[in-house]
């Protein structure tokens, strides 16, 4: 086998390995039953054992909802309050694909 041959081959093992990890889009929904839904419940509602003792607003109300997707992406990855940080432990495309899910809650 001539190892430009071998080459070959071997870039397109390498793209078919890593293609579906680059291009698949984070799950937001499932982002946030793993992640969010302990606090916000599952609606976003808040109306969890933690989210009430922490007082949460409902992701679906007005008040979150006319937040910006930047203001919404910040809270996400530095935290606010109790709310934890999330930078460093999603990607920016996981936390956008989350920012997204929350639009689909109201
Ligand atoms: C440990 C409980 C907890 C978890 C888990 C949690 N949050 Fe929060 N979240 C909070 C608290 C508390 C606030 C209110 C912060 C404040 O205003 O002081 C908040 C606020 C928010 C806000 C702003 C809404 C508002 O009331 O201004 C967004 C958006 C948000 N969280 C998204 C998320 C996302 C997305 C996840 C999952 C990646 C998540 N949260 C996980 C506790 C949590």
């Amino acid at each position: 086998m001539s190892r430009k041959f071998v080459a070959i081959i071997l870039s397109v093992a390498v793209i078919l390995i890593a293609a579906p990890a680059a291009f698949a889009a984070p799950d937001g929904g499932a982002l946030y039953k793993a992640k969010c839904a302990s606090c916000h419940g599952p609606d976003g509602g808040g109306m969890t054992p933690m989210g009430k003792a922490m007082k949460l607003r409902d992701l679906r109300s007005p008040d979150v909802q006319k937040l910006t997707d930047a203001d919404l992406t910040k809270v996400t990855s530095d935290g606010k309050g109790k709310m934890p940080a999330y930078k460093g432990k999603l990607s920016d495309a996981d936390i956008s694909a989350l920012v997204a899910y929350i639009r689909t809650l109201k």
